[in-house]
């Protein structure tokens, strides 16, 4: 997966730019040479990002004005792609990550408002109670936030709220890369057990996706509300 990336920056930060063809528009991310998971860009989000964008060249109206919550944004590549897709979207993250996510979205909130679209970032603990969760959603998106044991639980409890709060059911588009360690193999199988009580779940297909960003150990979930 290639995009361009410039160290023009005079501190700790460098810039990436990631195109999204079908509206002629460059999103500017930025990352830091050191720091937490929430610091750099997974080749997970690039996955999502490219398959709404995907979505959106098959059917022009797929995000526009569709009002969506992103989860575990980190630097906010999925959600800034549906924002600049004409969505309102809501990306949240651990309130530390929140300064770097948000100066993402200031960046870039010249295109997505051309665009028509609109994107905040709040911040929202998974497991944990949020006054965002009184809103209705039309689609929730996450990439790569199965990573460590003790957020499964929490986080499938956080997808839960989102969706039953929400009238009109939310889709849920999950990507997550599969790593080989036996600790990670389990807690993905875990998850996707308790998440089956829960949601049915499809798993798009590769030919379905974007034809360049797609791998096979990355994994592209459709959820719905059982
Ligand atoms: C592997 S990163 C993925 C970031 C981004 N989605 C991407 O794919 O580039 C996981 C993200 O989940 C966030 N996160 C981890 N634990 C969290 C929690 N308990 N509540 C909310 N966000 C959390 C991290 O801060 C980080 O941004």
């Amino acid at each position: 997966m290639s995009y361009r990336k410039s160290y023009s920056q005079p501190n700790d930060h460098f810039s990436r730019e990631i195109d999204i063809e079908v509206c002629l528009k460059t999103l500017k991310i930025y990352q830091k040479l050191e720091g937490d998971v929430n610091c750099v860009v997974w080749d997970a989000s690039l996955v999502l990002a490219k398959y709404l964008e995907t979505m959106s060249q098959n059917k022009s109206d797929f995000l526009s004005g569709m009002k969506v919550i992103e989860l575990g944004s980190g630097l906010g590549v999925v959600g800034l792609t549906a924002a600049t897709l004409g969505a309102q979207v809501t990306l949240t993250d651990l309130p530390e990550a929140l300064p770097l996510l948000r100066k993402n979205i200031n960046e870039n909130k010249y295109k997505i408002s051309s665009m028509g679209g609109y994107a905040i970032a709040e911040a929202l603990i998974w497991g944990e109670t949020s006054p965002l969760f009184d809103e209705k959603y039309d689609m929730v998106l996450l990439a790569d936030c199965v990573y460590y044991e003790e957020a499964v639980d929490p986080l499938i409890n956080t997808l839960k709220c989102l969706v039953n709060n929400s009238q009109d059911q939310p889709i849920v588009y999950l990507t997550q890369e599969l790593r080989q360690t036996e600790a990670q193999k389990t807690m993905w199988t875990s998850f996707y057990d308790k998440l089956s009580d829960y949601f049915f779940i499809k798993q798009i297909p590769e030919e379905e996706q974007h034809v360049n960003y797609k791998s096979p150990d990355i994994l592209l979930l459709k959820l719905s509300k059982k």
